[in-house]
């Protein structure tokens, strides 16, 4: 992490930003652009701080919503990277509020402190990924999803959270695996920190559960796009305090992803899967020929079992784990791998149970 601090570059643009995000994230284009102006405003927020300008802008916290492997979390972390700003993901159901058994909410800004190097200056600068605040959400309207058990989350989490969502200064150890005393407590101001909130909150839409194959390509695209807006309302309902949902003023809705577009992933980005699988090969002198008809068996399977992108790596793994085991040993200058061998290899991976 380059400390950048007192680097005077123009601020990133929206397109530009967008452009950057579009090398790695498949899809998406209106989550992308979203975030992409979202984390321009960011930039000129934390601009005029460092010029010690007086500023209006707000603070864009983002909350995204979308399935299971949709790439919530892949698009936070790429926008970290092209902000060259510190980045860490924390799970909400982990938090309690003060005073319960759990972690205080500020050990993120710990957590992000350590991944800026112990730079306070980079860390009020970073982004904060709080993952599952769906699961955060209020109980009291009863036996949502049967879980009217864990009453005590929920709401005092969302009012925790609040404080660093709406940027208040807090004292947070310094890490205590390092040699400093124990005792040493700094203080980070969480003003310019964006915090990028994700969910599922899967009874509020549907995604048309057939997991998209039964529809075919084209009628898949098509109940994309009649995908219904979720309102705020919605989300109150759901159990979202309405003074958390106003620190988020970014709300972005994901898409699932199609076959065609998890064929992408697996194929398209810079540090694509298969991209990867090639390159390990290529090092024994293998060259891998992976047939559409292979790609396409294994974007099934992810799609059947409603993963999503989530599910391709392990999946490929599994098909590939005996070519892996063995190329090296043939010498053989090419591996195919086609749709018939991996659905050989498929039907060993459902009795596997291996957890995907
Ligand atoms: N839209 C996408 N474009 C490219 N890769 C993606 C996309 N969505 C997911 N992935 C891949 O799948 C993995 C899991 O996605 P993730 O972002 O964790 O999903 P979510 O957080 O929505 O459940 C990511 O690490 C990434 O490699
Ligand atoms: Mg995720």
């Amino acid at each position: 992490m380059e400390s950048s601090a007192r680097r005077e570059e123009a601020v990133l643009t929206p397109r530009e930003i967008f452009d950057r995000l579009d090398h790695f994230v498949i899809g998406q284009e209106a989550a992308k652009r979203a975030v992409a102006i979202a984390a321009h405003n960011h930039l000129k927020r934390v601009q005029a701080r460092r010029l010690r300008r007086s500023s209006l802008i707000k603070k864009s916290n983002i909350l995204l919503i979308g399935p299971t492997g949709s790439g919530k979390t892949h698009i936070a972390r790429n926008l970290a990277e092209i902000l060259h700003v510190p980045f860490t993901t924390v799970d909400a159901t982990e938090y309690t509020e003060a005073g319960y058994y759990g972690k205080d909410v500020e050990v993120m800004i710990s957590d992000l402190l350590f991944k800026a190097n112990h730079s306070v200056e980079d860390t009020q600068r970073g982004i904060i990924f709080v993952d599952e605040v769906d699961k955060i959400a209020r109980r009291s309207q009863g036996a949502r999803n049967g879980a009217g058990s864990r009453d005590i989350g929920g709401e005092g989490v969302q009012q925790a959270l609040l404080k660093l969502l709406e940027g208040r200064e807090v004292y947070v150890p310094l890490n205590v695996t390092q040699a400093w005393n124990k005792s040493d407590f700094v203080q980070v101001d969480t003003r310019d920190i964006l915090f990028i909130c994700a969910g599922t909150f899967s009874d509020l839409h549907e995604y048309g559960d057939e997991g998209g194959r039964a529809l075919g390509f084209g009628a898949e695209d098509a109940a994309k796009r009649s995908q219904k807006r979720i309102s705020t309302k919605q989300l109150v309902d759901f159990g979202m305090m309405a003074e958390f949902l106003g620190r988020l003023p970014v709300v972005v809705q994901l898409e699932k992803l199609g076959e065609p577009e998890l064929i992408r992933v697996l194929t398209e980005p810079p540090d694509s899967i298969i991209r990867e699988f090639r390159e390990l090969l290529a090092m024994d002198d293998i060259e891998l020929d992976f047939a559409d008809g292979g790609l396409r068996e294994v974007v099934r399977y992810s799609v059947d079992r409603g993963l999503g992108a989530r599910g391709l790596r392990s999946i490929l793994e599994f098909v590939m784990a005996d070519v892996m085991f063995e190329a090296p040993e043939h010498r053989r200058r090419r591996v195919e791998v086609d749709a018939d061998f991996v659905r050989q290899r498929l039907v060993g991976l459902d009795s596997a149970q291996i957890g995907l």
